[in-house]
């Protein structure tokens, strides 16, 4: 978000917003978690807490506000819960599939930038280079979330760690064990574990340990707040965990190859794995899902399974995200 007022948020209502107000978040922009700062999180989670609650509540707070969406990559939960969500509490969001033809080859980024600024009032997108996110935000005077990158998936790893302080009533000190590819979820929830204090470890084979300045930026973060975050190779690293998260072995845009699936086949999630967590232990995945390969059926299909709890808090937590970010005063 550059610093120049958009027409449109100028010129938005200010007659809906929730009673009491809503904090300004510390960042105009939700590129990473790692932008938001613990009191901007808490922000969210309490507002997310509301929704949760009574999805109906705030109805009308952004009334006249238009969302558009930018979409190089396919989804299903992103897409909906940020078209659903927005319109439930009065919004208007446009979406833009840009699988065919990505952001910045018709015209630069700079103008989609530009022009998204005179009519909308924020910019959701999913890229596959990070960089274009981060061009969009450099130019753009609306708010600029990140609905998926190659590097990051923030509004997944808000709503996991919101459903986990729902479920387990904290975040600080839980252990979370990430079990596969080092990839942009496995990004964000070590960022944003290490903000909240909690323990998050990447499980998985050499060549897919994350990224390795993300994880220095996470274990600065977890130094800060008595949390942890490491990666390794050893599958010891369950043993108690308060959940066990699993993702896909190849994400959107990655290439698949066979030895990139042989080399994760060690780390797929069964009940044998599950038992070496904490007897309560939960079972987190973003989806889509791939059963057979990173998780068997039983597991996710299973008792310990929150995924579609995981799923339906995306929403609540994206719709206070983008309340706080449109009407944060
Ligand atoms: N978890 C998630 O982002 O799902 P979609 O790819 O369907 O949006
Ligand atoms: N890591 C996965 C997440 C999908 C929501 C991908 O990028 O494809």
């Amino acid at each position: 978000m550059s610093n120049s007022p958009s027409d449109a948020s100028t010129t938005a209502p200010t007659a809906t917003r929730p009673k009491g107000g809503l904090g300004r978040l510390s960042t105009g922009d939700v590129l990473s978690v790692a932008d938001l700062s613990t009191g901007d999180i808490d922000a969210v989670f309490s507002t997310a807490d509301t929704l949760a609650d009574d999805r109906w509540s705030f109805g009308g707070a952004l009334d006249r506000r238009s969302i558009v969406m930018l979409f190089e990559k396919p989804s299903l939960r992103t897409r909906v819960t940020f078209e659903v969500g927005p319109a439930r509490l009065g919004a208007h969001v446009m979406y833009f599939d840009h699988s065919k033809q990505r952001i910045g080859e018709r015209e630069p980024v700079l103008d989609y930038a530009k022009n998204l600024e005179r009519w909308a009032d924020a910019i959701v997108a999913r890229t596959y280079s990070h960089r274009t996110l981060v061009e969009l935000a450099e130019h753009a005077s609306v708010p600029v979330v990140n609905a998926l990158s190659d590097l990051e998936h923030p509004c997944q790893a808000l709503a996991d760690f919101f459903t986990l302080r729902r479920r387990l009533g904290r975040v600080a000190g839980l252990r979370l064990a990430y079990v596969g590819d080092g990839n942009n979820v496995c990004h964000s929830l070590l960022l944003l574990g290490a903000a909240l204090g909690a323990h998050v470890t990447a499980i998985g084979p050499d060549r897919c340990a994350p990224d390795a300045r993300v994880l220095e930026r996470a274990q600065r973060l977890a130094a800060a707040s008595g949390g942890g975050a490491c990666a390794t190779t050893d599958l010891d690293a369950i043993d108690g965990a308060d959940a066990v998260y699993a993702d896909t072995w190849v994400s959107m845009g990655a290439h698949d190859s066979e030895s990139q699936r042989a080399a994760l086949e060690a780390y797929q999630v069964d009940a044998a794995m599950m038992a070496r967590a904490t007897s309560d232990a939960v079972f987190m995945h973003c989806l889509p899902a791939h059963r057979g390969e990173e998780v068997t059926p039983e597991v996710i299909d299973g008792p310990a399974s929150i995924v579609y709890d995981q799923a339906e808090n995306r929403m609540h937590v994206q719709n206070a995200l983008l309340a706080h970010l449109l009407l944060g005063t």
